[in-house]
């Protein structure tokens, strides 16, 4: 990331910081650190209060009520859309909301990759996807005779972009990206890639799941066919996120589910769906949830994204230094254009018993594969640690992870 100190220090931090109530409790007596943002964010008051204030004074079914509580909270609702596609440059009806990005995703690979792939087509990947862009794939690849492609990553961590045009061949039908990795942080040039895939015919699908809460997003400027995110990892409610998809493939495309809300007109003889994005948002939604989510846009618009891409990058840049000072430790994912996600390793030590150790230090890291089986393997490990920051983190924090990762190798031996 960037980091401009001009445009961080712009805010004052530790006030920002007391918008998240949970940062203030204790873990195991000590003061939490909460280094597992990219897992789930946390929420800020507002969000909190929002959710809280619609079940206390609005809640109803959306869409459906013509009563007062129904319509406060089908205009909340469609007004947390519209102020979702305000945070990020696109039109409401442009934007399904979903449970969050795996959904997202498997509604692309049910309503608009099922029908239309074949035999003898492609599905081109990148070697560092979370499993929740490759398997709705594989689920595609198995039904329809397609196969899947992977293009590969340098050892740093960055897709080798030569490599990944050249696997843009004439059968290749669609490509799966992801903006950011949720392992190794890296940024990739998603504008440049999708610009690339679009001259060739290739519909793309970008996993914007690790970018939001980091990056200012402009969907349409980056050129894509849809954009997968959630809500969770940029300070909203879990169970919240959205499909963003260009107006021509939503019109196309046939309902994922049936059931209520996504319908004109149902007879026995057969039913008349509704206008997108509706028409892919059967059953009553998380309407709290995508309220809170929102909000949640509406939050980090105040602060400013370019603010926060600036603070993380200061974050990160300390981090990074510090940890190059512990002996033992091996950093994987070394791009240059890098998120605050760092993905670590301990001489001789597994991962879980060094996140289960640094737990007892308030020290909160994420430890496993990451859901994205195929880069541990790249890698040769089993797991990673992963240190994961936002904004609201400080550098006392990453202080005392240090001197809590080096009491833990010495425990380890
Ligand atoms: C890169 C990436 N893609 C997809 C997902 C899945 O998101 P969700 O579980 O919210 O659908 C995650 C969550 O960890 C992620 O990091």
């Amino acid at each position: 990331m960037n980091a401009s100190p001009a445009a961080a220090g712009a805010i004052d931090w530790a006030r920002v910081r007391a918008d998240f109530p949970l940062l203030a409790r204790e873990v195991h007596g000590k003061p939490l650190v909460y280094f597992d943002s990219a897992n789930t964010g946390q929420k800020p008051v507002a969000v909190i209060d929002a959710v809280d204030d619609f079940y206390r004074r609005h809640n109803a079914n959306v869409s459906r009520a013509v009563h007062t509580l129904g319509t406060e909270a089908t205009d909340a609702y469609e007004g947390a859309r519209r102020r979702l596609a305000q945070h990020l440059n696109a039109r409401a009806d442009e934007l399904v909301l979903t449970s969050g990005t795996t959904f997202a995703i498997n509604l692309v690979a049910y309503s608009w990759a099922l029908p239309r792939l074949k035999p003898g087509d492609a599905i081109l990947l990148t070697r560092m996807e979370h499993h929740a862009n490759i398997v709705p794939w594989q689920l595609v690849a198995e039904r329809t005779g397609a196969s899947i492609k992977v293009a590969d990553i340098t050892p740093h961590g960055v897709l080798d972009l030569d490599a990944l045009h050249a696997a843009m061949t004439p059968d290749v039908k669609l490509l799966g990206v992801a903006h950011v990795s949720n392992v190794l942080g890296t940024i990739n040039p998603v504008a440049a890639i999708c610009r690339e895939a679009r001259r060739r015919g290739i519909v793309s699908v970008v996993d914007g799941s690790q970018a939001l809460p980091h990056l200012a997003v402009d969907i349409p400027a980056i050129g894509c066919d849809f954009y997968a995110f959630t809500g969770h990892k940029m300070c909203g409610p879990t169970g919240t996120g959205a499909l963003w998809a260009r107006p021509e493939h939503l019109a196309a495309m046939p309902p994922f589910l049936g059931g209520g809300e996504m319908i004109k007109e149902v007879r026995f003889e057969g039913t008349v769906y509704n206008d997108p994005p509706h028409r892919f948002e059967a059953g009553t939604p998380n309407i709290a949830g995508h309220i809170g989510l929102g909000v949640a846009a509406a939050y980090l618009d105040d602060l400013g994204m370019p603010r926060v891409t600036a603070r993380e990058g200061e974050l990160l840049a300390h981090l990074d230094e510090e940890m190059r000072k512990v002996d033992g430790l091996r950093i994987i994912g070394n791009a240059p254009d890098k998120a605050a996600v760092v993905s670590f390793l301990v001489e001789g030590a597994h991962a879980h018993d060094l996140a289960t150790l640094l737990d007892l230090e308030g020290v909160a890291v994420r430890s496993g594969h990451h859901c994205a089986h195929p880069l541990m393997r790249f890698y040769g490990v089993p797991a990673t640690c992963r240190a994961s920051l936002s904004f609201y983190n400080t550098h006392e924090e990453i202080d005392t992870f240090i001197t809590a990762l080096r009491k833990v190798r010495r425990l380890l031996g």
